[in-house]
């Protein structure tokens, strides 16, 4: 359409699908801890596998034997990691966990559904840990344009502080439940500023990068914030209609 053809404020191109990088669709999960992601990991995979799609759950750091190795060492391990190090510990996991599963999964079409990514290097460790200190995040920039493979969409969950809190409580109260002395990661430890920053850091990533980050309001029930996410999929395109399933096992799609 030419320029001058368009309707006064017709966005066209937003209602073209975007281009794709792959025959898959890419969608991270993001936000602080306890606001939602593991649960709506679950719930999306649920929902998308039922209209017929692949669809791959998974997760950083982790995902792969690879890097579920590394999580260990970045998690759990009690010596100290230098900023850097952490950021490229991060990286290398990301790193096999792209090569061995989600580039392979995104190539044969199905959906990859990845709790945490890039977003969260950037929140946790340079906001977090490095307190937005800008050689830490022009160090982690360059780590990530050199590593690549950018989420076709990321929902950033966010829920406010008491809500979260309430949460978090909630949780540790299972957890203690079903497995007395689980410990608290490198990050859990951390005090409520490194948590207060992690938010900031989310937030500056969603006002830079506000095409790919969707931000959802994760407070009300699990299954009302995921019908959220998959209107938002339908909505922007980037899931083709039930019945037409360029990416997925092309099993009878339910409406
Ligand atoms: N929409 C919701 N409403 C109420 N409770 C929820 C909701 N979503 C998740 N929860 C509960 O909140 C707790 C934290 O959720 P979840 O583990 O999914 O968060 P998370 O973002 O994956 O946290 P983490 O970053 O620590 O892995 C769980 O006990 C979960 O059952
Ligand atoms: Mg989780």
């Amino acid at each position: 359409m030419a320029e001058a053809d368009k309707p006064a404020g017709c966005d066209c191109a937003a209602a073209q699908p975007p281009a794709r990088r792959w025959p898959g669709l890419f969608i991270t999960l993001e936000g602080g801890e306890g606001h939602g992601k593991t649960t709506q990991g679950r719930l999306l995979a649920e929902r998308l596998r039922g209209r017929g799609y692949e669809v791959v759950l998974t997760r950083e750091p982790g995902g792969t034997p690879g890097a579920e190795a590394l999580r260990q060492l970045i998690l759990f391990n009690q010596a100290p990691l230098s900023v850097r190090a952490q950021v490229m510990a991060h990286m290398a996991a990301r790193a096999d966990h792209l090569d061995n599963l989600i580039l392979p999964a995104l190539a044969r079409g199905a959906v990859v559904v990845c709790d945490r990514f890039h977003d969260s290097t950037e929140s946790y460790q340079g906001h977090g840990v490095a307190g937005g200190d800008e050689g830490i995040l022009d160090f982690i920039q360059k780590q990530r344009s050199l590593l690549g493979h950018e989420p076709d969409v990321t929902f950033l969950l966010e829920v406010d502080e008491a809500e979260t809190m309430r949460r978090l409580r909630l949780r540790a109260a299972e957890r203690a439940a079903v497995r007395a002395g689980m410990k608290a990661d490198r990050y859990e430890r951390c005090d409520h500023d490194f948590h207060q920053r992690v938010e900031q850091g989310f937030k500056a990533i969603a006002a830079r990068d506000h095409t790919r980050v969707v931000r959802v309001d994760a407070t009300p029930a699990p299954e009302e914030v995921c019908a959220v996410l998959l209107g938002t999929l339908q909505g922007d395109g980037l899931l083709p209609q039930p019945g037409q399933l360029p990416c997925g096992t092309g099993k009878a799609a339910q409406p």
